[in-house]
């Protein structure tokens, strides 16, 4: 088969959706416009959200698009072959229109028509719903594909930890049927090859959600007023697997970045430089995107996301032996690449361009500097040494952290830096410092309001509250070494950071829900009592970033008249009784950071 651009791709799939009577929108920007909740659009479906729950969209019940995605959890991971920061999704929707019947139909025929894509129909392989107690097999979907030429022995069954979608703990989601390509070493697959027997050799390439249920904040599902289609296709994957490529970065959307990269850098395409090269390829991308959208580098939120991934890519650059500044270059191809399907970014040109550039040499400049602060470091060390025989063999976390405040050493950098000279860096503290300092810079931009509060509103000062009792709850239930490593309140809802190395369980949560329920049901008075912090301590009072607070602190009780739930530390401001809170959920539990747990609740009236 002749090579079929990503370009010749996304217009295919657009033209086709037209000629289906689709119409096509423009992506919406990565930052989703009206959800303060998540800080981008991680799928095609997200900004339509309002639409799939019911609103009339103003268009029309078919719409089309390439959506710019940002999906952030897995950065560790790219480098390899598949992750990304950034994609695009083509996507198609039905909203209160055509089911199952026409969504499979139309997703075959662009697959496997000689028109449009013309895959040869044997590679392909699909799976389906099996069952669970919410919601039945979908046997419908199974006979479509059936009735459309995929042979009974290519459909797999999956549960719903596979073929079931959701774009977050609530909202419209539903049964999905996924479709896959033969990536095996065979020429074809092997008859009876499928998903189910045969997992590593099929790859999928686009998901078509039936997007019939509402997941409401307490876990159950009603079915929404009508039924809508959801799909979703990576276009770097597609683009990967049809055309017989190993990874995504073998394909044309990367070639040319990849190229511009090692020729500017000036390094070989070693399996040692691959995956430097790979991340400075997929967070070129990325960035230029989000500054595209209105994102510029700072120190919060998606702000933060895009200094860091910059900071990653020349940290890379800077591991090849590269020191200058470079990334700017290659935001210009990643331009040259992407305005086409997204014009605007041409107009932006200069000032990604700019932006780009100007971050990576306030980032050189700190960083030479900080050399030389680590130079006098190490020769400091040697003087000790020298005058009192002592041997230092740690970075304490305070000069670490100096490094990384004043000067932007990432940790990373300092451990390396350390460990050339057979020196430790005391992490944990480290750890515990940054992200003190994470919740300060968040609570700067929110309007100033002390222990990551959004403002001093009636709603927030009880999330606050309430944000007392789950910290108290999740020591009594997984143990004392929870601590709090931060806290972001919103008049909508609590995001709380804490220590604690595993998963919490649905179980442990729950138990964690009832202990704050119960606390809250006893009517309780909040107390606050200045003390001297060592008297503080001594009383065993719950307290992170006790270096932080002056001499004489303020600990807030909450108790029933036998009963103490806690004792904490604290700023304010709180609730004065707990008969105003309402009832208390947790929305979400996810990792954060390493060892770094994060939970979001609300309270419901
Ligand atoms: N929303 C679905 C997905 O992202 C199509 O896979």
């Amino acid at each position: 088969m002749t090579y079929i651009s990503s370009n010749e791709i996304r217009k295919k799939f657009l033209e086709f959706m037209k000629s289906k009577w689709h119409a096509i929108i423009p992506s919406a920007p990565v930052v989703p416009e009206n959800d303060p909740t998540v800080l981008f659009n991680t799928a095609g479906m997200q900004p339509l959200v309002p639409y799939l729950l019911g609103e009339a969209h103003p268009l029309w019940k078919r719409l089309a698009d390439s959506q710019k995605c940002i999906r952030t959890n897995d950065i560790d991971e790219v480098g390899d072959n598949s992750h990304l920061t950034f994609f695009e999704m083509l996507g198609n929707w039905s909203l209160w229109d055509y089911f199952k019947k026409e969504s499979i139909a139309y997703s075959w025929e662009f697959l496997t028509s000689p028109e449009w894509l013309g895959l040869d129909p044997k590679m392909i392989a699909v799976t389906v719903f099996e069952w669970d107690n919410d919601a039945p097999r979908d046997e419908e979907s199974a006979t479509i594909w059936k009735q459309v030429w995929v042979p009974e022995d290519r459909i797999s069954y999956l549960p719903k930890s596979e073929n079931w979608w959701a774009a977050g703990d609530t909202g419209p989601c539903g049964p999905d049927t996924e479709i896959f390509y033969w990536v095996g070493e065979s020429e074809f697959p092997p008859e009876g090859s499928n998903v189910a027997n045969d997992e590593d050799n099929w790859m999928e390439i686009w998901n078509n959600v039936f997007m019939e249920y509402n997941k409401l904040p307490n876990g159950s599902l009603t079915k929404l007023p009508a039924q809508n289609v959801d799909t979703g296709m990576g276009l770097e994957r597609i683009t990967a697997t049809i055309n017989g490529v190993k990874t995504v970065y073998h394909t044309d959307i990367f070639s040319d970045i990849i190229t511009k990269i090692v020729g500017v850098l000036g390094v070989e395409k070693w399996p040692q430089t691959q995956k430097s090269i790979r991340i400075i390829a997929d967070h070129s991308r990325t960035a230029a995107v989000m500054i595209s959208d209105w994102v510029l580098p700072s120190n919060v939120d998606q702000w933060y996301i895009l200094r860091k991934l910059i900071r990653i890519a020349i940290r890379q650059a800077y591991k090849l032996g590269y020191k200058w500044e470079f990334l700017y270059q290659v935001s210009e191809v990643v331009i040259e690449k992407l305005w086409i399907a997204y014009p605007h970014m041409l107009e932006k040109k200069s000032e990604i361009i700019d932006e780009i550039q100007k971050e990576e040499k306030q980032f050189w400049e700190a960083l030479e500097k900080g050399l030389k602060e680590f130079d006098k470091l190490l020769l400091w060390f040697n003087i000790a040494l020298e005058k009192t025989w002592k041997i230092i063999d740690t970075i304490s976390w305070d000069k670490a952290f100096k490094l990384y405040d004043t000067y932007w050493f990432p940790i990373e950098m300092t451990q390396e830096l350390a460990s050339e000279k057979w020196l430790k860096v005391d992490v944990e503290w480290f750890n515990q410092a940054f992200a003190e300092h994470q919740e300060k810079s968040r609570t700067a931009s929110a309007g100033k309001f002390k222990g990551g509060l959004a403002d001093d509103s009636e709603a927030t000062t009880e999330l606050h509250t309430a944000t007392h009792l789950l910290l108290a709850g999740l020591r009594k239930v997984l143990g004392t070494h929870v601590f709090q490593k931060g806290s972001n309140i919103t008049p909508e809802r609590l995001r709380f950071d804490f220590s604690h190395e595993e998963k919490v369980t649905a179980e442990e949560l729950q138990q964690v829900e009832d202990f704050v329920n119960y606390a809250i049901s006893t009517n309780f008075d909040v107390t606050m009592t200045e003390m001297p912090k060592q008297e503080a301590l001594d009383m065993g009072v719950v307290g992170s970033f006790w270096e932080k607070y002056p001499d004489i602190v303020k600990v807030y009780t909450m108790k029933s008249w036998d009963e103490v739930f806690s004792i904490e530390l604290c700023w304010g401001p709180h609730a004065t009784n707990s008969s105003t809170l309402g009832k208390f959920k947790i929305q979400k539990e996810e990792a954060s950071s390493r060892g770094v747990r994060r939970i979001k609740a609300v309270l419901v009236k």
